[in-house]
């Protein structure tokens, strides 16, 4: 793989012309896909600054222009009005402040109804490189892009680590105050998140302290994109902790995780129900974030980073890789958590084909099954071997996902090979594929398991062994392509 050296990572996109070469070139990729969100070019992380704002969604994505590298991140902008077609919109914001010199980092977005605004970290580095973390503000202006606060919200706290980013914003309607939740390290190492408050949008910020979540005061050492919801009644806590192995995820230190409980904004204390639970079981899926302003409180949407830090892909080759995943649903239902695509993403279904073993490279399979052992293999070669085998074990009630018979190898290090532990028998199976992702939902959501796989020519097959009747649609392609810097 390509080795990049700093100057080369931190390059400053001075014009659209120093990457429509690499546009054109990864446009071509058999890997490209057709109804997930992607980087224009180079890399994308973090989804940031998802709202519904006056009859459109905004979406952001981390973006690092020059290839499949980690360096200079800008906002990348894409807009939709049913969550499914997504057009590209350009920079939405990039790093040209002192406070963000090295880095618009991640954020979100809240809408007033009249303005949108949005919430982020401005990675500071000095010459000798050290890093100073702001919080940043910007709004959504009438050209579309957003504009920038001057003044950052304030600077990083000294009693932490430099560890100190991703505000998530949220209006609090008891309180009549809006929060900010940022994840945090203290300084002996432990991920947190820090809670600020104020009655205003752009100033009056003060810190409030230090979330607690019971139970959890040792756990990761760094909280990255936290997220809170209220669906339901309940409060729904998502974060990312990095720096510690968990069990069942193999050599992964990067996780993403939820709690279902109840947040007391006057303690800053979360008591979660029940343990932490894995928001995906799958390989690759990181630093998710729910949507601001759906609209309805039974409800969340929410979206992540097909990727995880540290990792990288086999369209890192071809100078690319990242994608988003598809917008899901969030539910709470028995206090358990649901997640399923929106039901926009049905529409993208093609008239149904004979599932005969060929697999287009944009699809839903959906296996309505017994409860039963069940062998699926996705993306086999001709005579049926190798591929993503997909087990399930009516006895212990686990799928098991493993990558290592794929043609294409990465990321062996952190395990190829992971369980889906269900709650309830399987009995329903949806598979959404898209060129280089795969993401499995069971039992209308139950559980959920994402992934990236690069399959080669020769990987065009399934196979299916079990009770099971299956049905198969190729997808239209929802997403433009188009080269908007
Ligand atoms: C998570 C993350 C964030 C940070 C951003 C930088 O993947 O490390 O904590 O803001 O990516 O791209």
């Amino acid at each position: 793989m390509r080795e990049w050296t700093r100057e080369e990572r931190y390059q400053v996109l001075e014009s659209p012309e120093q990457v429509k070469e690499l546009h054109e070139r990864i446009k071509t990729s058999a890997w490209r896909q057709t109804y997930h969100v992607q980087p224009v070019t180079g890399l994308s992380s973090d989804p940031n600054g998802f709202a519904f704002h006056k009859g459109v969604w905004h979406l952001f994505y981390q973006w690092c222009p020059w290839g499949a590298v980690h360096g200079l991140k800008y906002w990348y902008h894409v807009t939709s009005l049913d969550l499914v077609h997504w057009k590209n919109e350009g920079v939405g914001l990039a790093p040209d402040t002192y406070y963000d010199n090295k880095g618009a980092h991640s954020g979100s977005a809240i809408s007033d109804g009249e303005n949108l605004y949005f919430f982020y970290t401005g990675n500071h580095r000095d010459e000798d490189w050290t890093r100073t973390p702001y919080t940043c503000a910007a709004k959504l202006g009438d050209d579309g892009k957003p504009v920038k606060r001057e003044k950052p919200l304030f600077g990083p706290r000294d009693d932490y680590s430099e560890h100190q980013r991703d505000p998530k914003i949220v209006w609090n309607e008891e309180k009549k105050r809006y929060y900010i939740f940022i994840g945090a390290q203290t300084l002996d190492g432990k991920g947190t998140a820090q809670v600020y408050s104020s009655e205003k949008l752009f100033e009056g910020w003060k810190f409030e302290g230090q979330l607690h979540v019971v139970g959890y005061e040792d756990f990761g050492g760094m909280w990255e994109c936290p997220y809170i919801v209220n669906i339901s009644g309940k409060d729904l806590l998502i974060f990312s902790p990095q720096y510690t192995k968990l069990p069942g995820r193999a050599e992964s230190t990067n996780h993403n995780v939820y709690f279902i409980g109840t947040m007391d904004y006057d303690t800053l204390t979360f008591a979660p129900d029940e343990g932490f639970s894995h928001l995906d079981y799958g390989f690759d899926f990181y630093a998710a974030q729910g949507a601001a302003n759906v609209g309805d409180p039974d409800k969340g949407i929410l979206l992540a980073w097909i990727g995880l830090p540290d990792n990288h892909y086999a369209s890192a080759e071809e100078d690319w890789e990242g994608s988003m995943s598809l917008p899901r649903e969030l539910r709470i239902k028995d206090g358990h958590l649901y997640q399923y695509p929106v039901k926009e993403v049905m529409a993208l279904r093609d008239e149904e084909i004979k599932p005969e073993g060929k697999l287009p490279k944009a699809a839903e399979m959906e296996l309505t099954c017994d409860g039963g052992d069940l062998d699926l293999n996705l993306f086999t070669l001709a005579d049926g071997n190798g591929g993503l085998t997909i087990h399930y074990d009516a006895s212990s009630q686990t799928m098991t996902i493993d990558k290592s018979h794929l043609t294409l190898r990465f990321n062996e290090a952190v395990g190829e090979k992971l369980d889906m532990p269900l709650r309830t028998p399987l009995k329903k199976l949806n598979v959404f594929i898209d060129h280089s992702s795969v993401e499995i939902f069971a039992n209308d959501g139950e559980e959920t398991f994402t992934a990236h796989v690069y399959p080669t020519k020769e990987e065009t097959g399934y196979t299916l062994v079990g009770n099971a009747v299956a049905k198969l649609w190729p997808y239209k392609a929802s997403v433009k392509d188009d080269f908007v810097i």
